[in-house]
């Protein structure tokens, strides 16, 4: 079935090729495969949306931050067989050195955190909203550029940290009109699988490497996880014991399987309890067959999903307290997560929750006449001094196309910039609501 554009033009169906019909066309008009362009429409949704995560960022004291969209390549290269690695948007540039299209914005984060060093007083509390580039075959909801919105704790070890994290993306269902009821929050624990590797004395470094293979297992059949783990050096016992853990639906099955001290259990617990003071427990679940894709997440991971099972994950984090070692860096516990706009625009529209919105303007401004040209603009830019927005009538038209425009951009007067009244120092206002007219003198114009 063909991608549905999330709040933004997909490409359509042909070349696109300008002058195709008569003649030779000379570009594609269209946007690469699998991005997007974004007419006002679109741009007026995805305003919207970006204010929604500033604002439920705001509320939770977070600060924004930004980094470029072209990273060193170095950033992205962690050889544990992640999807992200194979998709990299990556390339030499002019100057010989590997650059890549940022997939997300974790590493960057990690490296303004180095860049602080000792000097970044913690814990630190960062969001950010950007495009991310990942060569996916384009399905619903994931495409080749997508905004992300982080936010980050840098500092706390604790899944204190998590559990405010998990309040801030309910808070910003909340707002859209979601509840319990249409989505929820997966949670587990990496811990879990780093105990029954202990248990099975499957070494430190491949770690990462089994979480990204089992991370895969709705995705591919399980003879082929089975392969794949083998292949790392993981026994079969060991293949078995890491299976049935994932299995796992109860934190109370969970403790029975690693005992009451186990870490993850402890986390899972706390969180759980920490998610029930908030007033958020019934957006939680525990499946313990969540590990994200993603090398770098050593705790507490989670995924947003919509409960009709019917959408990709609609936002994914967790804990990666190792990162900044792996860039040569003092390690820091940090946890975050990422919200693509591509999946929750999908969901609000099936809700019919997507707002809308329009092109408005307070007030369309002209002349009725050439002659009162710099008298009309006088008049606009003073308005527009003033606070209000002005769209402001460019050349010669009649009254009929003039109130064509004012539906157009749904401006609340037409300001008449007309000879008799101009004469009489006064403009011809109408309110387009109320349709009701007035001759407003110029030192009342507001
Ligand atoms: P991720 O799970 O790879 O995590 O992506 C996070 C979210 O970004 C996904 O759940 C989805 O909403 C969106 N997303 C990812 N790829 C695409 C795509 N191709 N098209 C549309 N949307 C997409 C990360 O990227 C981590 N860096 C998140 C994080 C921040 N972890 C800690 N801090």
């Amino acid at each position: 079935a063909p991608a549905a554009a999330p709040a933004g033009q997909d490409r359509k169906a042909g070349s696109g090729r300008i002058g195709e019909a008569g003649g030779r066309g000379l570009v594609d008009i269209n946007p690469p495969r699998g991005t997007r362009d974004f007419f006002p429409e679109d741009k007026r949704v995805q305003n919207w949306l970006f204010g929604e995560w500033a604002a439920v960022s705001e509320a939770f004291g977070f600060e924004q931050v930004d980094f470029p969209v072209l990273e060193s390549e170095e950033l992205y290269v962690r050889k544990a067989g992640e999807e992200i690695t194979d998709q990299l948007y990556n390339f030499e540039d002019k100057g010989g050195r590997r650059v890549a299209l940022r997939p997300e914005l974790t590493p960057s984060l990690a490296r303004l955190v180095l860049q602080k060093g000792k000097g970044l007083a913690l814990p630190a509390k960062w969001f950010s909203i950007g495009q991310c580039w990942r060569y996916e075959r384009a399905t619903r909801g994931r495409r080749r550029e997508h905004y992300q919105w982080n936010m980050d704790i840098v500092g706390v070890a604790g899944v204190e940290a998590e559990s405010e994290l998990l309040a801030a993306i309910v808070t910003f269902f909340q707002r859209l009109g979601l509840g319990p009821s249409d989505v929820g929050l997966k949670v587990s624990s990496r811990k879990v699988l780093q105990a029954v590797l202990a248990r099975y004395g499957i070494p430190e470094a491949s770690f990462g490497p089994v979480c990204v293979i089992v991370d895969k297992m709705e995705k591919i059949p399980r003879e082929k996880v089975v392969e794949e783990l083998a292949k790392l050096g993981v026994a079969a016992d060991a293949i078995e014991g890491i299976l049935q853990a994932l299995a796992i639906k109860t934190v109370e099955e969970l403790e029975a399987l690693l005992g009451a001290d186990n870490h993850a259990v402890a986390d899972l617990r706390q969180l759980f309890s920490l998610a029930a003071a908030y007033g958020y427990a019934d957006w939680l679940v525990f499946d313990a067959s969540v590990v994200r894709g993603l090398a770098y997440y050593t705790g507490v991971v989670f995924e947003g999903f919509d409960r009709a099972g019917t959408l990709r994950a609609i936002c994914g984090g967790g804990r990666y307290d190792k990162l900044l070692g792996t860039f040569g860096g003092e390690d820091q516990p940090c946890t975050g997560f990422g919200f693509g706009d591509a999946v929750i625009v999908e969901l609000l529209k099936d809700k019919k929750l997507l707002p809308q919105l329009q092109h408005t303007v307070d007030d369309l401004v002209m002349p009725q006449d050439e002659s009162l040209r710099t008298e009309a603009t006088a008049i606009a830019q003073r308005l527009r001094a003033a606070g209000r927005r002005v769209d402001l009538v460019l050349e010669p038209k009649r009254l009929k196309w003039a109130f064509k425009q004012a539906e157009r951009c749904n401006a609340a007067r037409l300001v008449l910039v007309a000879p008799d009244e101009w004469a009489k120092g006064t403009v011809r206002v109408k309110n387009l609501a109320s349709r009701e007219e007035a001759d407003v003198p110029l030192d009342q114009l507001v």
